[in-house]
């Protein structure tokens, strides 16, 4: 009960940020979504991305890169996405996310925006369930806990390199 009023109170929180609108100067005036080395927008918050970002326009910066697909295992695993997908998100209780099965698609820009608003809240943004998993269930808002942006980019980083499905699926 506590863990969820606590979870309750951040949302709440992230959401009059956004509605309030804490993107900072240099933010807003951000023409391009670039996440090129050093750039501030790693730093940021996943939701506050989101919330800026043109759809479509989300692409990670560290696809291939072996280092930071390690340090994406251990965010995988620190952050309990690995609770319901597995410790090599293979599957559980919820689908597995190394198959060539993409429930709405397997961009980077369709990942982070699952990642961060959940099921939920990504229907609401207008994208659609395009296939269906072994599992039927709703994706937790994770972005209510995920810190930074470069978070999520090192996860997605990670998925791609443990991927074991057909090679025409893969991105
Ligand atoms: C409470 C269980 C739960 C947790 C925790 C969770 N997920 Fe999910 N995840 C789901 C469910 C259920 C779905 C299917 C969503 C749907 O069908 O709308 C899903 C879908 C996904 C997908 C799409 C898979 C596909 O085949 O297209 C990705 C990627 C994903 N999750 C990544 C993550 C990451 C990364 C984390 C941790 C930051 C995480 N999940 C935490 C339950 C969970």
């Amino acid at each position: 009960m506590t863990t969820r009023l606590a979870g309750l109170a951040a949302l709440t929180l992230t959401l009059v940020g956004a509605a309030c609108g804490l993107v900072g100067p240099s933010l807003a005036a951000t023409a391009t979504i670039s996440f090129a080395k050093g750039s501030p927008l790693l730093k940021e918050p996943p939701l506050k991305i989101v919330a800026m970002a043109p759809k479509g326009s989300l692409h990670n910066p560290y696809n291939g890169n072996a280092q930071m697909a390690k340090a994406g295992h251990k965010l995988f695993m620190s952050y309990g996405c690995s609770g319901c997908h597995g410790g090599g998100g293979g599957g559980g209780m919820c689908p597995p996310l190394i198959n060539g099965v993409w429930i709405y698609g397997g961009s980077d820009d369709t990942l982070f925006r699952l990642i961060s608003l959940g099921s939920n809240r990504l229907h609401k943004a207008g994208y659609h369930r395009q296939a269906i998993e072994n599992v039927v269930a709703p994706m937790p808002e994770m972005g209510v806990v995920i810190k930074h942006a470069s978070d999520v980019w090192k996860i997605i980083t990670w998925i791609r390199s443990a991927y074991q499905g057909p090679p025409a699926h893969k991105y």
